[in-house]
C-alpha cells in the first residue's frame, strides 16, 4: 500500500457566530492555509502517530474510531502523520480540518467511496465525541470549501457567492477556549432565554442580509452588517478587550466593518475594507498589538494530494 495524503482547509467564520449553535445560519469561508494528513503502512503492526501542529490528537483518534465503527475494521495498522500550514492557536479550525482530513484519508486508504454528506455526518460526530459542543459548521467548511451558508446544524449546507472578498485577519495572540465560551453562552441562554433568543434572531436576520450583499459584491454593506453582528456578540459577552482594540484599530484606519470571528475571548478578528486602505489597516492592527495573518478566502475543500 502506498502513502495516501489528504488536505483540508482552515476556516473563518464571517457572520453568525454562536447563533449557529442554536440552529441559526452562519456564513463561513475556507482559507488557503491547509492541514495535511498522510497515512502509510506501519512498519510493525501497530498504529503510530506523528502529529506536529495538531494540539489535540484526540480528534485523530476519534476520526479513526468513527471510520472503523461505520466502515468495519478495515484500516490496517498505519502511521498517521500530520502537517499544518497554520498554528492551532489561531482558531482557524485545525480540529475540524484534522478530523475531516483523517476520515477522508482513511476512506481513500481502504478504497471506500464517501459522499460529502456521509463525511460530514461522521466528522461532526467525531468532533462532538471529543469537544461535546459545537454546531459542525467548521467540518462543513473543511469538506465543501469555498464560502458556505450553514444552517439548522448542518441540515442546510449550500455554497454562497462571495467573489473578491476583501478580508483582513488579525490574531489577538490569545487562544480562545471555545468549549468554555459556548458553555457560558448556554448558561446565559438558560437564564435569559427570551433576551438571548432575540439576539440570535437578530443575528440570523443580518446573516441573511449579508448573504445577499456578498452575492452583489456590496462589501461596504457587508462591513456594516459585521459591525451590527459584533454589537450583538459584545452584548452576549463573548468579545474581549484585545479583540475590541484590534477592531477599533481596523475601523479607525478605514475598514468598512470588523468583528470577532469564532468563539470570541481571543483568536482572530476579521475586517472587510477597500483595497487602497489595506496597508494602513494592517499597520493599525499591528500597532494595536495584533498579528496580521495573510490568508486567501474561498479555498477548496478536502482533497487528495498527489
Ligand atoms: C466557534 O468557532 C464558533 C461557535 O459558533 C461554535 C460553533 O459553532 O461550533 C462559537
Amino acid at each position: 500500500m502506498n502513502t495516501i495524503t489528504v488536505s483540508a482547509p482552515g476556516k473563518l467564520l464571517l457572520l453568525g457566530d454562536h447563533a449557529v449553535v442554536y440552529g441559526k445560519p452562519c456564513l463561513v469561508t475556507a482559507v488557503s492555509e491547509r492541514l495535511t494528513v498522510s497515512l502509510s503502512p506501519s512498519h510493525d503492526n501497530a498504529m503510530h502517530f506523528d502529529t506536529p501542529g495538531v494540539s489535540d490528537t484526540r480528534f485523530v483518534a476519534a476520526a479513526i474510531e468513527a471510520a472503523q465503527g461505520s466502515w468495519g475494521n478495515r484500516l490496517p495498522p498505519v502511521l498517521v502523520a500530520t502537517k499544518s500550514g497554520f498554528s492551532g492557536n489561531y482558531g482557524l479550525g485545525s480540529s475540524a480540518a484534522v478530523t475531516v482530513a483523517t476520515l477522508y484519508a482513511i476512506a481513500e486508504y481502504i478504497g471506500r467511496k464517501v459522499t460529502p454528506g456521509e463525511l460530514f455526518r461522521l466528522s461532526r460526530n467525531a468532533i462532538l465525541a471529543v469537544q461535546k459542543v459545537g454546531s459542525g459548521f467548521d467540518a462543513a467548511s473543511a469538506i465543501w470549501g469555498g464560502t458556505v451558508w450553514y444552517e439548522h446544524l448542518g441540515r442546510t449546507i449550500t455554497p454562497a457567492a462571495s467573489d473578491h472578498m476583501p478580508l483582513i485577519v488579525g490574531f489577538t495572540g490569545v487562544k480562545a477556549d471555545t468549549a468554555a465560551i459556548v458553555a457560558d453562552v448556554a448558561k446565559k441562554y438558560a437564564a435569559q432565554t427570551e433576551r438571548v433568543t432575540r439576539i440570535f434572531d437578530a443575528i440570523a436576520d443580518l446573516v441573511m442580509g449579508a448573504r445577499e450583499k456578498m452575492a452583489e459584491g456590496d462589501w461596504e454593506r457587508v462591513g456594516k452588517l459585521m459591525d451590527f453582528n459584533q454589537e450583538y456578540l459584545r452584548d452576549l459577552g463573548v468579545s474581549s478587550e484585545k479583540l475590541e482594540s484590534l477592531i477599533v484599530a481596523a475601523k479607525g484606519a478605514g475598514a468598512w466593518g470588523a468583528k470577532l470571528s469564532g468563539a470570541g475571548g481571543g483568536d482572530c478578528m476579521i475586517a472587510v475594507a477597500p483595497k487602497e486602505k489595506r496597508g494602513q489597516i494592517e499597520k493599525a492592527i499591528e500597532a494595536a498589538g495584533g498579528q496580521v495573518i495573510h490568508i486567501t478566502p474561498n479555498a477548496p475543500g478536502v482533497r487528495r494530494e498527489p
